[in-house]
């Protein structure tokens, strides 16, 4: 099969078309023919040589994909070849084929084209997790979302609002800012002009965001905690702006507020298995009744996989880019 992997640690220009060996399913395992795989921020930064993938998984980049189920191992029951479906994977997503145990493969949503289903497994499970396990966001709560653009951010914003919460997102520029409002944001603030501690406690009446999902990091660390209502929760899921940060925690104290973090990829199995479960319960309707769609900025084929990778490093795409065979 043709894959797009990384002859070494670098640009862009590492990336490059090769000929591998199919997988083999394993007993509970669902081999697919992929349709399209998400291109994600960890992918670049494995690329880079900072973000090796986790031991067991493939050493070419890829965590998420839709396609249609080929073969499964004898163990499976609830997959057959042909199904249509997307699936949460540690890496390898760039192929042709790809092979995952069957607890991280999750249908297709109703009224979802094939190719585009690949932007929302990792995307809905990190937004899942991270805002509601983790953030215990509430129906009237106020949520801010960093990067409202990105391929989390679009999906974090209809989630958000689904749930009846209201939203605030930051964004670059007078059109990614319009596109977020676009999407279902109460709030959004163009963090190129705006202050977004400023205009979170003016939009909440001065009480801050209940839940901050955060891919900033380091350098937001002591603005997010300002950000947050009493009781407030900080969960950082990137470090965009760098991975060490300064925090008055008077600040933190004030507010009784919670700083936590997570990663899903390096997840032990059982975990990821439950995460997939509770997104395919609880956002896969909600995608299926067309209150999240996947955002889709790009499909670039395999053969252009550099370019695929520079679209998402220059800042400019708008939601998910995603690679096609
Ligand atoms: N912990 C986990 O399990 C997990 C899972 C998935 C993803 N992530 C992380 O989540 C982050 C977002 O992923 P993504 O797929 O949404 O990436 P993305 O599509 O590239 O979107 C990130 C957005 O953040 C904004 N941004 C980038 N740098 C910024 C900066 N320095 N200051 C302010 N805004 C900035 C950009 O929008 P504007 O230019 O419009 O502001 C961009 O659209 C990444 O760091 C990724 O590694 C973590």
């Amino acid at each position: 099969m043709r894959a797009v992997t990384i002859s070494g640690p670098g640009p862009s220009g590492k990336l490059s078309v090769s000929s591998l060996n199919p997988p083999i399913a394993g007993q509970r395992d669902v081999v697919i023919t992929v349709a399209a795989a998400g291109v994600n921020r960890a992918d670049l930064l494995q690329r880079a040589g900072y973000y090796p993938p986790p031991a067991g998984a493939p050493d070419w980049p890829g965590l998420e994909i839709s396609g249609t189920v080929r073969r499964v191992g004898p163990g499976v029951s609830r997959w057959r070849a042909g199904d249509r479906v997307t699936a949460l994977l540690e890496g390898g997503g760039y192929a042709e084929e790809v092979v995952v145990r069957e607890s991280q493969v999750l249908p297709v949503p109703d009224g979802v084209d094939l190719v585009d289903a690949a932007a929302l497994p990792e995307a809905a499970c990190t937004v899942w997790n991270n805002v509601v396990d983790v953030g215990r966001l509430q129906p009237g709560e106020w949520v801010l979302v960093h990067g409202g653009s990105g391929g989390i951010g679009t999906i974090a914003i209809q989630i958000a609002r689904a749930l009846g919460a209201h939203v605030a997102t930051t964004a670059g520029g007078p059109e990614r800012t319009a596109r977020c409002a676009a999407l279902g944001a109460d709030l959004v603030i163009d963090h190129r002009e705006q202050d977004f501690v400023d205009e979170v406690r003016r939009a909440t009446d001065g009480r801050g965001a209940d839940v901050v999902l955060d891919l900033l990091g380091g350098g937001a660390l002591g603005d997010n905690v300002r950000a947050l209502a009493r009781g407030g929760r900080l969960v950082v899921i990137g470090m965009q702006q760098g991975r060490r940060g300064e925090l008055d925690l008077s600040d933190l104290l004030a507010r009784r507020g919670t700083v936590t973090g997570t990663l899903l990829r390096s997840r032990p199995a059982d975990e990821k298995a439950r995460i997939v479960a509770d997104t395919e319960q609880h956002v896969w309707p909600l995608v299926a009744d067309g209150r999240v769609r996947p955002v889709v900025h790009a499909r670039i084929p395999f053969a252009e996989a550099q370019s695929a990778h520079e679209l998402l490093e220059s800042g400019e795409a708008f939601g998910k880019v995603l690679l096609v065979p």
